[in-house]
């Protein structure tokens, strides 16, 4: 199922939010089935099971959806519910992995009726690929061009039933024309420590480690939000518990794994702290715009955007402002840094 995924360069950064190639297996093993295990995103599930409920209860395929939100939050384990729950199959892939218009037909052509087809980083679809898209949404059909020239023919394809389910990290990214074909629109949040711990507890039950209530609340704390880099971090706590402890992970010996991997007690790792430190040094703690940002630490804009700021934001270290990003009080005293006075 995965085997479309583009597996990131990640360096050897443990609290990145997108796939790893360890994460792969992990997260299929952990991946909940069904709808009422699925931990957190209150407000998406609560529509998600009214839009489930109905579609069943009129034998039609859900309306196309949107997921939009943060690497690492699940969107495609929600798909995967989606499509347990509806009682249909679903083909993975992702919008860099569609090249030509042809594996897109390829794909819509191969779907039995009600199936799900879920498209990861949709807004990576180039033009030419997403007018192909367009009909086969509206109107469940496609139309090829046989041959070139003067002889070339147009032919259509009618296709089943199927549900699109569409994957960001920012509906605005997408072209309006997509934007606008989708029917439901489901925005997932950065979740809190508390529904974390309740994922790092289910998933160590999976794993077969035991682990104490202030241990997983602990590995929650510095997950930045995030229950891929949770089951990330319990992987390795585990390696530690197990190696160096005594089989459990305790608050003591999480602690101690963290430590180890240098996340600090929010989670933040060198690239957050010097991303923070520099714009302090070189910019005064801004504003400072996104690109110079990028610049000066050698990140791409995008990556600090959709990767590192989430979550400093969540945790109320930088603020956006129309003039650029500034870092907080809360950051500076965090970093040990006096602030200056304005
Ligand atoms: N694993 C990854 N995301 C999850 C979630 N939201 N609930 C339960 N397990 C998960």
């Amino acid at each position: 199922m995965i085997d479309d995924f583009q597996i990131q360069d990640l360096k050897s950064r443990m609290v990145a939010p997108q796939y790893s190639v360890e994460d792969v297996e992990t997260e299929i093993s952990l991946r909940p089935k069904h709808l009422n295990e699925y931990i957190g995103q209150e407000k998406a599930k609560e529509n998600l099971s009214i839009y489930l409920e109905a579609a069943k209860m009129r034998s039609e395929p859900l309306d196309h959806i949107l997921l939009y939100g943060p690497p690492g939050l699940g969107k495609t384990t929600l798909a995967g519910i989606i499509a347990n729950e509806m009682g249909v199959d679903i083909r993975i892939t992702s919008g860099p992995a569609i090249e030509k218009q042809g594996d897109l037909v390829a794909l819509l052509t191969n779907l039995n009726d009600g199936d799900i087809l879920f498209i990861d980083e949709i807004h990576r679809l180039s033009r030419h690929v997403e007018e192909i898209l367009y009909p086969a949404i509206e109107d469940r059909v496609i139309d090829i061009i046989i041959g070139k020239g003067p002889s070339a023919k147009s032919i259509r394809l009618d296709l089943n039933r199927f549900t699109l389910i569409g994957a960001t990290t920012r509906a605005g990214q997408l072209s309006a024309p997509l934007r606008d074909r989708f029917g439901i629109i489901l925005r997932l949040e950065l979740y809190n420590p508390e529904e974390l711990s309740r994922i790092i507890t289910r998933s160590s039950k999976i794993l077969g480690i035991d682990i104490e209530q202030e241990g997983a609340l602990e590995l929650a704390a510095r997950s930045r939000g995030t229950p891929r880099i949770a089951n990330r971090l319990l992987k390795r706590a585990r390696d530690f518990a197990q190696v160096v402890g005594n089989g459990t992970i305790t608050l003591e010996s999480a602690r101690t794994s963290l430590s180890k991997m240098e996340i600090d007690e929010l989670g933040l790792d060198s690239i957050d702290i010097r991303m923070l430190t520099t714009m302090i040094r070189n910019y005064n703690g801004g504003p400072v715009g996104l690109d110079t940002i990028a610049a000066a630490i050698g990140e791409e804009a995008i990556t600090i955007e959709d990767v590192y700021e989430p979550y400093l934001m969540q945790i109320g270290f930088l603020s956006r402002t129309p003039r650029g990003r500034c870092v907080t009080a809360l950051a500076y005293k965090h970093l040990g840094i006096e602030q200056p006075r304005c």
